[in-house]
């Protein structure tokens, strides 16, 4: 059985825990301690208030499911305690410096860090940008303007530019352009709109080169418990943990 050691008590936090088969989550840490708790309490893991000493519980694996400023703040450590991560909040990698820093502490403690496809489809083979030319590389993100906090009375263009530049005005929608960037190893190109007519959280990716044309389009649920967040991104993220100790591969 997996141990899991659990970052941030919240929508998908629940979904994991719901979905535990192959693996236990043991311990949780949440930055609002009584989210902790009930969460402790619910599905029989220990809380802590305390990151250093939720570390040192004896888990296999950090699964970060809280923020982008948590995934900054703690990643780092997690790695150097000789344990390997997920990370759901990938925006934190936008930062250049950050994720080279990160990858070379992994690197030298022999650990991996795990980025879930998340809001997306199509992250595999995005990684052929990295032995291969790329012509176009578009990412087109339409949500309704309530998932963006905002409110609009026409479909309206917010953002236009790198996804890097996004995440300092979209936190919470640069996930999927960061994650995209990372697999091609070149920054897409975003566009977030918002549109009072479109009930779900939509991604096009447009993706040209050597290898020919593609076009994805997901239309997301917005998760019932956070509307910000994709029921996929929750549901990518448990099809991770569930096939952590499967021996078949597919599709990496
Ligand atoms: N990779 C993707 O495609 C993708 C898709 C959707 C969501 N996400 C990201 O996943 C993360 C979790 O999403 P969610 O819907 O479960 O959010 P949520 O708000 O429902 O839950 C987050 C929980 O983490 C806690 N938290 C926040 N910052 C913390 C910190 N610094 N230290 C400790 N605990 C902290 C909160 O108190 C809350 O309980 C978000 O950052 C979100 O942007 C990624």
């Amino acid at each position: 059985m997996i141990t899991i050691g659990l970052l941030g008590c919240g929508n998908i936090g629940r979904v994991i825990a719901k979905g535990q088969e192959n693996f236990k989550i043991t311990a949780v840490f949440d930055v609002v301690f009584e989210r902790a708790e009930e969460f402790g309490r619910e599905f029989g893991a220990t809380p802590y208030s305390d990151f250093t000493a939720f570390l040192k519980e004896p888990t296999d694996i950090i699964v970060e499911a809280a923020s982008v400023s948590a995934a900054t703040a703690y990643a780092e450590e997690v790695l150097l305690a000789g344990k390997d991560i997920v990370i759901m909040s990938v925006g934190a990698l936008a930062d250049i410096s950050f994720r080279e820093a990160l990858i070379m502490i992994a690197r030298e403690n022999k650990r991996k860090i795990h980025i879930p496809s998340g809001a997306i489809m199509g992250l595999d083979n995005i990684r052929v940008g990295q032995i291969s030319n790329v012509d176009k590389f578009v990412l087109r993100t339409t949500k309704n303007p309530k998932s963006l906090s905002r409110e609009a009375t026409e479909k309206t263009c917010i953002f236009t530019g790198k996804a890097f530049d996004c995440v300092h005005q979209y936190p919470k929608n640069t996930n999927v352009a960061e994650s995209l960037s990372i697999a091609c190893g070149r920054e897409v190109d975003v566009e977030l709109w918002m549109d009072p007519n479109e009930d779900r959280n939509m991604h096009e990716i447009f993706f040209e080169g050597e290898f020919g044309e593609a076009y994805v389009r997901v239309r997301n649920v917005p998760s019932p418990a956070n509307p910000a967040t994709s029921y996929l991104a929750a549901l990518s993220i448990l099809t991770l943990l569930r096939n952590l100790d499967n021996p078949l591969v597919i599709g990496a």
